[in-house]
């Protein structure tokens, strides 16, 4: 009697604790599922990195006196020094091969149309979208335009659907190597052929003519390109004249690029000059997803350009035939250790308003209610997230972990940063910033940056469909708040 009593009180326990259990595993399924319409501000985990710590970041209002992202806009005011007007339509390509891509692209080509200013120069430039169905935005990365601009959906702005236009007004203060992209469910708009590149000249013409070419490494459709073109391309420049190459990776993965024939510098990363460049000879450079490399070289042997595992490639020479053979891949180009080291703004042995940690790995849970290995961000899948808070004037530093087994080529919108160290090995070349790092599997960067630049900014990583998948939180300035919503009216989806 007693016996047969406690087995059943067993079994009764056995259910119960199988109940909690699916209970548990439900719970998880039905939070882990995100809102039909949502404000970025309502979700994630404020982390003030060790800094002052404000009430009330929740909310998307502006109640307490706070500032609407729409209000830190570009100069709205005087009459630009650049203006370009870009629609964004479905287009089909013909790559080099003659192999047709069904696309997407700004003025009907992809890559859009390069743009050129001067530094300083008040840009506008003018969006419509013809007929991208889910909407487009302009993302100028690696600009660090005032937070109104930055062209992301459901943060900064609403995508702007068929028929409709956005105007986007900025003074070009950086110099250098841009790209433009739309932010409206990038993942996918940017892979068919969302963007172009933009280029930041120098206020006063350079001394002596400078051939500059800008290289966009591109897949479509699965076939890798360079300007498009999916096969060997040859050009001729004249002899002695120096050459600016301008890499660009809008692909969501690494790329690959060596130079034969020539010695040559690397003059700038992510839109910022190098500080003594030494030249370098049989490297390869490692495009990480969203960052540019320059280069530099004086024409006169044969060049050749070649992107690695694909049939893309660019020979120079002074008569347009001659096309060096393709060698080995030489090592691996490593900015931590190059060029000669300059005053920087701040350093290792600053003191910092705030120390954050980014750390990325992978873990077994629910992301919008599908279950499966997710990307996690400090433990949390998103939208449980860490939000990083800080006040303008702030410095900050920031640690990225990447503990997981693939590359994260992370983009922090609005600010650049400058690498401190590599798993511990302090930068020991030229000041190297960066906005888009990529941060191999099992390495640590410290970078550190200055707040200046109020908003709220993505930071997420560029291999976009990571990036969708949950690779995706803010850094927030205090008191600043969107009236944006992801989802809504016009479908806000940022990723
Ligand atoms: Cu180039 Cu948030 O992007
Ligand atoms: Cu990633």
């Amino acid at each position: 009697m007693i016996r047969r009593l406690a087995l059943r009180t067993a079994a009764v326990a056995g259910v119960v604790v199988l109940l909690v259990g699916v209970g548990i595993v439900a719970k998880a399924w039905w939070d882990s599922r995100l809102p039909g319409t949502y404000s970025v501000m309502d979700f994630g985990e404020p982390d003030f990195g060790g800094g002052t710590e404000h009430a009330g970041h929740e909310g998307h209002g502006t109640a307490n006196g706070g500032i609407s992202v729409a209000d830190l806009h570009g100069p709205k005011n005087g009459k630009p020094d650049a203006r370009f007007e870009l629609v964004a339509k479905s287009a089909e390509i013909r790559l080099a091969s003659g192999r047709l891509v069904d696309a997407l692209g700004f003025d009907g080509t992809s890559p859009g149309p390069e743009l050129r200013v001067r530094q300083g120069d008040l840009v506008e430039v003018v969006l419509e979208n013809e007929d991208v169905e889910a909407g487009v935005t302009i993302h100028w990365h690696g600009v660090d335009v005032p937070n109104a601009e930055d062209g992301v959906a459901g943060v900064t702005q609403d995508a702007v659907p068929p028929g409709g236009r956005y105007v986007y007004r900025f003074r070009a203060e950086q110099l250098g190597t841009f790209w433009y992209h739309t932010h409206q469910v990038s993942s996918k708009e940017v892979k068919r052929g969302l963007f172009g590149v933009l280029v930041i000249e120098p206020r006063d013409e350079p001394a002596a003519p400078v051939d500059d070419l800008v290289l966009a490494v591109h897949t479509y459709d699965g076939i890798p390109t360079i300007n498009d073109s999916d096969q060997l391309e040859r050009q001729q420049v004249s002899p002695g004249t120096p050459l600016r190459l301008r890499f660009v990776n809008t692909d969501s993965f690494g790329q690959q690029v060596a130079i034969d024939g020539a010695p040559f510098r690397v003059v700038a990363i992510d839109g910022t000059d190098l500080n003594g460049p030494t030249p370098l000879e049989g490297r390869t450079l490692e495009l990480a997803a969203g960052g540019r490399i320059d280069i530099a070289l004086t024409m006169r042997e044969p060049v050749r350009i070649t992107l690695l595992k694909s049939n893309a490639a660019l020979a120079l020479s002074t008569d347009g035939a001659g096309v060096p053979a393709e060698q080995e891949p030489g090592p691996e180009f490593d900015p931590l250790t190059y060029g000669r080291p300059a005053p920087t703004p701040f350093d290792e042995s600053s003191s910092y308003d705030r120390r954050f940690e980014l750390k990325v790995t992978r873990k077994p849970g629910f992301f919008d209610g599908r279950p499966g290995r997710q990307w996690a961000i400090n433990g949390g899948i998103y939208p449980d997230v860490p939000m990083f808070m800080v006040d303008e004037g702030d410095l900050v530093e920031m640690t990225i972990v990447n503990d997981s087994n693939v590359v994260h080529p992370m983009h922090l919108h609005g600010h650049h940063v400058l690498v401190l160290s590599r798993d511990g090995v302090p930068a020991s070349g030229s000041p190297w910033w960066s906005d888009t790092l990529n941060v191999h599997p099992g390495e640590n960067y410290v970078v550190a940056f200055r707040a200046d630049n109020p908003g709220l900014w993505m930071d997420h990583c560029h291999n976009l469909p990571h990036a969708a998948k949950g690779l995706t939180m803010h850094v927030a300035y205090a008191g600043v708040s969107t009236p944006y919503l992801i989802g809504s009216e016009h479908d806000n989806a940022p990723e």
